[in-house]
């Protein structure tokens, strides 16, 4: 058996009922098929994501999808290969599939100039440790707005367009120069990213979920951006999934986070969870909480000694 791209149509509507029960986020068969095949149809999807596995007898006994990232580490430029959505049909369990699988995958991408392997898990460390993968710290944060007595503060809050993307690439790129591992979040991964919530929420039952994506500009340039989705983790959930700001400090979010709170007066609970660089702490903002994020971020090195990275910068809505 070897790495296989499932790309017919038989072949990837099997790898989608199989995997509907467990990852269909509500959404109804026919719009958790066209979720995924949209996200493939992406700009980023096209060139960076597919979906591999291993057949036997036609059938699809195990499958994952496959990224790949540009990233940096330390400054230096490397080749991420992101592992999601490692599945094995129930009949196919316990005979050492996915762990077939995943070596092919890991040598595939050695094979195609990967460094690092990583993948997020829901099933503990211990499956993956066993493989050579090892944990990632990574906080999610509760962020609080407190109410400003003087009222919301005078900022230009409008909605991202598209022509904005390059620009939040820019901006987006201060924070990973100095971290032990960052993704080279590029115009097309940012549109990835913020696409693949709006299909969901988009696709899904209506009023469970959103996404809203807003710059805030100074002389008709975005000069600082938010992307915040609710309902992704249950109803009353709000993520602050990426920001960004010209200003290191991230005043100009704070900013923006006092506007958008403000549309809603009345609502007592202004609290929002984030993933956020420690570099990045806007005045306006209080943060009340922390915890280790739910899905845990395992990494392996390709190439050499297992990687040790205490200071990686991964945004939400990079998580795979
Ligand atoms: C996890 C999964 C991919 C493993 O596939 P597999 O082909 O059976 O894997 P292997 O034969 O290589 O390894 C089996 C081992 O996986 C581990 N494992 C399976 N499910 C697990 C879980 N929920 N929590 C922790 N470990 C688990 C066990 O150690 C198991 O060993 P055991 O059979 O002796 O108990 C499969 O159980 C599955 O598809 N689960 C549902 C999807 C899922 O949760 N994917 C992981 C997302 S991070």
């Amino acid at each position: 058996m070897m790495v296989k791209e499932i790309t017919a149509a038989p072949q990837l509507s099997q790898v989608l009922d199989d995997t509907y029960p467990l990852w269909g986020e509500g959404l109804s068969r026919r719009a958790y098929g066209a979720w995924n095949r949209a996200q493939g149809l992406t700009s980023w999807g096209r060139r960076r994501l597919s979906l591999v596995g291993l057949v036997r007898d036609g059938r699809v006994v195990t499958s994952a999808k496959r990224y790949v990232f540009d990233a940096t580490a330390e400054g230096k430029p490397l080749k991420v290969l992101g592992i999601g959505a490692v599945f094995t049909a129930e009949a196919f369990r316990g005979q050492g599939l996915a762990e077939q699988l995943l070596e092919a995958m890991c040598e595939d991408g050695r094979a195609t100039g990967c460094d690092v392997a990583l993948l997020f898990s829901t099933i503990g460390m211990d499956y993956y440790a066993r493989l050579g993968f090892t944990a990632v710290a990574r906080t999610v944060v509760t962020l609080d707005v407190p109410r400003n007595r003087l009222g919301a503060p005078a900022t230009l809050v409008r909605a991202a367009e598209s022509a904005d993307l390059p620009v939040l690439a820019e901006i987006s790129v201060q924070y990973g120069q100095d971290a032990s591992l960052a993704l080279s979040r590029s115009a097309d991964l940012i549109e990835f990213g913020v696409t693949r919530r709006r299909l969901l929420a988009g696709l899904g039952p209506s009023g469970l979920r959103s996404v809203e994506f807003f710059v805030s500009e100074e002389g008709r340039k975005a000069v600082a951006y938010v992307v915040i989705s609710r309902g992704s983790g249950g109803v009353s959930d709000v993520f602050l999934e990426e920001c960004g700001d010209r200003d290191p400090s991230g005043a100009r979010v704070g900013a923006m986070l006092e506007v958008l709170a403000a549309r809603e007066p009345a609502h007592e609970d202004r609290t929002l969870k984030a993933w956020w660089p420690e570099t990045f702490r806007p005045p306006q903002i209080k943060i009340i909480g922390q915890a280790a994020a739910p899905e845990a971020m395992m990494a392996r090195s390709l190439t050499g000694r297992s990687p040790q990275y205490t200071q990686a910068v991964f945004w939400q809505t990079d998580v795979f």
